[in-house]
């Protein structure tokens, strides 16, 4: 059983045995709406009383007319209520199960009831269409359009909706959810993912039992700092590479989030995702609309290698800003100088940044705020004004050494945060959010601005826009978030229950100001590693930061997570000083993303360096294909000895496989070849290794040739092993 459905009464059943119905309507006015993408259909029903219900989320049928039957083949117990798949179920009327949405209605009454009113279906292009059904609910002024965008070629779709009411007074939503998904199957498989700074993207992998399991945060800002959104959830069995059936998901939402995940008495699978309503009840006026964030999923038949292929098209396409696009190289200086620099250690480190060969140098924390300087992260956050005595001729003149070095200048910023100790808070305590009258309590020794407040918006565009104003040649922002919200209250605010919600509005909609103004500078989303990361912000930003930690034997395994996710091009790794292994380890493990350093260049011996300098030119020559490629993991370094992630090009004609050691045990290493994937059978392909450490030589014959046909079945040997921890290779076609 893949998966389908079944909800609904024996009355219900009764009456679609008698009626025969096709299509979109019948006589007894059943309306079905099938939402096909190219592999999967999501097939809705609104049925004689009009209770709108899923009732099949699974593989396309070849006629869809024959949707409308699949209700009939179900023999699971009755639901009681005719809606257990409910596409948007509400509460305090019939529904026994959690529900999508709650309110409390102008008079006081707590139950809502949705029945099917219309629906339409817009296209937006050959591959975007857009369903909106209107429910309403029949006593109460009140009601709920959902939409589902769906992506045809990714088998993507985005739901959410928008509440509103015409009652007398507010009604209270107590709960909001973007949208539900409903799954049928033998036994279902989640995979969610856990952490803490330095150790994003822990995965967890269990079989779901009855009653309901919740993925949320209650951070408000850093709100992926102990869990993301972001989840998997195999059918039958936990999915693998290439087999079996597996639903991706994640709310496009950069605060508080809530995924409700319920094995229900009838053992379908619902998952509720939306904002989370914790401590959050919102308050709506008269015919003001409430819109929810996306929900996001993809259903895959052929595994996890496939869902996370198309979820990295679909990013690269009509997410991430300039998501096929280029990104710059660079050299960042956190790890080298931590807050110790000035304007001469700088000019040094452009020096480096020359010599080394990216395209970018990056100044990180540090360079600001004069009456409290910002010499560690207890003072200055917030006193956006170059520090005199460590930048006497402020950024203008480092932007200008530069160019004299021919890279590009960037700078980190963290606008929406303050020390105590800084100008800022001292002028405008109101703009803080804090409990007035609670002790405050720090996360980094920093407070959270109050982004509800339009005035704090002015001031966190302004920040971003004196800093171009001023240079106009700024090539690149690091935009960081290090704490989370405690004490949640504002200042400014009428309804407190409103900040955590309004908070994250206020964030984009500065967001949106930068963007109108400066749409193509790249920009990195960072919060003290990846505390903030989904894809509503993606919508911003180039790429995104995630961890601090740089450890690369960590990293195999943090990237490889991530890799399901997001794209390598959105995903920026950094070369540093972390863990123990060499340098060309390390290089090896930052290629497979988005290139950049953190480390002191010019202490680096002769060896490293032309190491580096080659790597950079290797992978300026080999990004295109990490970037814009077809990912493949496939040599999984939780199950064996070696981890191998493979990048195939377009067209096929060229792929890097990159191969590491995980296990130090003696003997280990790549002793079966690994079975490589996305090439075409009938080409024939040499293999080449690159990023050799000078004075070293490749294990590799540069001059064999093997047929696409003979690398995917029978494999290739990296030659892996304790004297080559790290190997890339290229893979070419033979023309
Ligand atoms: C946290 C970030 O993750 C680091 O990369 C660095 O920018 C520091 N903040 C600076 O305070």
């Amino acid at each position: 059983m893949i998966s389908s459905l079944n909800h609904l009464s024996i009355f219900t059943r009764l009456i679609l045995f008698c009626f025969v119905v096709a299509g979109t309507s019948s006589r007894a006015q059943i309306i079905t709406i099938p939402l096909e993408t190219s592999n999967n259909a999501l097939v809705l029903q609104a049925d004689e009383k009009k209770n709108l219900n899923i009732i099949y989320f699974g593989e396309k049928l070849l006629n869809n007319n024959e949707y409308a039957s699949a209700p009939r083949v179900y023999r699971q117990t009755g639901d009681y209520t005719d809606l257990l798949r409910a596409s948007y179920a509400p509460s305090g009327s019939r529904n026994l199960a959690e529900p999508a949405i709650t309110v409390i209605h102008a008079d006081g009454n707590t139950s809502l009831d949705l029945r099917y009113l219309s629906h339409k279906t817009e296209k937006v292009n050959d591959n975007i269409s857009v369903l909106s059904i209107v429910l309403k609910d029949p006593v109460y002024d009140f009601q709920v359009v959902q939409y589902f965008k769906t992506y045809h070629a990714e088998d993507i779709i985005e739901q959410w909706s928008v509440i509103s009411h015409q009652e007398k007074k507010d009604v209270t939503l107590q709960k909001y959810a973007s949208g539900i998904v409903h799954l049928t199957a033998d036994s279902y498989w989640l995979t969610q993912y856990h952490g803490d700074w330095a150790k994003e993207m822990q995965p967890e992998v269990s079989k779901i039992t009855h009653g309901i399991k919740t993925l949320d945060s209650k951070l408000g800002t850093r709100a992926n700092l102990f869990q993301p959104s972001v989840f998997m959830v195999s059918l039958d069995k936990p999915a693998t590479e290439d087999e079996g059936t597996v639903l991706y998901g994640g709310l496009e939402w950069s605060g508080n989030f809530r995924v409700d995940i319920e094995l229900d008495p009838q053992d379908n699978l619902r998952i509720i995702a939306g904002i989370n309503n914790f401590a959050s009840p919102y308050i709506l006026k008269p015919k003001e609309e409430f819109r929810t964030p996306a929900f996001l999923y993809l259903l895959s038949h052929h595994g996890k290698g496939e869902a996370s292929r198309k979820m990295h098209s679909w990013a690269r396409k009509y997410k991430i800003l300039d998501g096929e696009g280029s990104r710059l190289t660079l050299l960042n200086n956190w790890e080298a100088t931590y807050f110790d620099f000035n304007e001469q250690k700088l000019f040094k480190l452009l020096k480096d940044t020359k010599d080394l060969g990216v395209d970018l140098f990056l100044l990180d924390d540090g360079w600001f705020a004069n009456k409290y300087p910002r010499n560690g992260d207890t003072a200055g956050l917030g006193d956006w004004d170059e520090n005199k005595s460590k930048l006497p001729n402020g950024i203008t003149s480092l932007v200008k050494e530069a160019k004299n070095n021919q890279v590009k200048f960037g700078i980190w910023i963290e606008p929406e945060m303050v020390n105590p100790k800084s100008e800022l808070y001292e002028k405008h305590p109101d703009w803080v959010i804090r409990q007035p009258k609670r002790e405050e309590h720090y996360f980094r020794n920093q407070l959270v601005l109050d982004l509800t407040n339009p005035a704090v918006q002015d001031f966190v565009f302004k920040v971003v826009d004196d800093l171009f104003t001023k240079n106009p040649e700024l090539a690149y922002i690091k935009w960081d978030c290090n704490a989370v919200i405690y004490n949640a209250y504002s200042a400014s605010l009428k309804n407190q229950t409103h900040l955590y919600i309004d908070y994250v509005r206020g964030l984009y909609k500065v967001l949106e100001r930068i963007r109108a103004k400066y749409p193509q500078v790249p920009m990195m989303l960072c919060s003290g590693g990846g505390g903030r990361v989904d894809y509503a912000a993606l919508q911003y930003f180039t790429e995104f930061w995630p961890s601090d930690n740089t450890d690369p034997l960590e990293r195999i395994y943090m990237q490889w997570e991530y890799s399901h996710f997001y794209p390598a091009i959105a995903t920026s790794n950094h070369v540093t000083e972390w863990g123990k292994q060499p340098l060309k380890f390390r290089v090896d493990v930052a290629m497979m993303g988005k290139l950049g350093f953190d480390i002191v260049v010019h202490d680096l011996p002769e060896k490293d360096l032309k190491f580096c300098q080659e790597a950079i030119r290797n992978y300026n020559s080999l990004k295109s294909v990490i970037w814009h490629g077809d990912l493949y993991r496939v040599a999984d370094p939780k199950e064996q000895s070696i981890a191998s992630l493979l990048y195939v090009q377009n067209d096929k004609r060229t792929a890097v496989l990159f191969s590491y050691l995980v296990n130090n045990r003696y003997g280990e290493g790549s002793i079966l070849p690994v079975k490589l994937k996305g090439l075409d059978a009938s080409k024939r392909y040499r293999i080449r290794e690159t990023n050799i450490y000078p004075g070293t030589q490749s294990s590799i014959n540069p001059e064999q040739v093997y047929s696409g046909d003979f690398l995917m079945k029978v494999g290739f040997n990296p030659d892996v092993n304790n004297g080559r921890k790290s190997v890339v290779l290229v893979i070419e076609e033979v023309r």
